[in-house]
């Protein structure tokens, strides 16, 4: 707290402290600690209901960690065959109809794909 009581982090708005602190951490020290992406503080997030409801009725559990994260592959992907169609629906434009995934939510889903798909 600065004099007069004022916190010195008030004039830090939430959205600024929200966007650092999603992908990497500053210490008051001034020390840079990684931060992992996880899918339920990170990717589930990002969808709205309608996506998964709509998703869902054609298999693809969008809100699903178990099935967001699971390992298996198939013909197209060597490993983690869901979360990568996915990730090629949403970088390609394809999905969600009508409203492209900006580039900072792709790059906190590369993140989430490079961090090991944590749940
Ligand atoms: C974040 C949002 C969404 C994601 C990540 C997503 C993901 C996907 C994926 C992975 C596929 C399969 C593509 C393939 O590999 O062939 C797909 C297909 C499709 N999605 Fe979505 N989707 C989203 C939102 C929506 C919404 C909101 C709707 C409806 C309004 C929708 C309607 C469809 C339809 C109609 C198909 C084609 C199904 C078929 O006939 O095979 N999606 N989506």
């Amino acid at each position: 707290m600065l004099r007069g009581g004022v916190s010195r982090f008030t004039a830090v708005p939430a959205m600024v402290v929200y966007t650092i602190c999603n992908q990497k951490c500053m210490s008051r020290m001034g020390t840079v600690i990684a931060m992992t992406t996880s899918f339920g503080n990170d990717i589930l997030p990002m969808f709205r209901p309608g996506d998964i409801a709509c998703m869902a009725a054609k298999g693809v559990r969008l809100g699903d960690a178990d099935w967001m994260g699971d390992p298996a592959g198939n013909d197209d992907f060597a490993d983690h065959a869901n979360a990568r169609r996915v990730f090629a629906a949403l970088s390609s434009g394809f999905m969600p109809p009508g409203h492209r995934w900006s580039q900072d939510s792709l790059d906190i889903y590369a993140s989430w794909i490079g961090d090991g798909f944590q749940p």
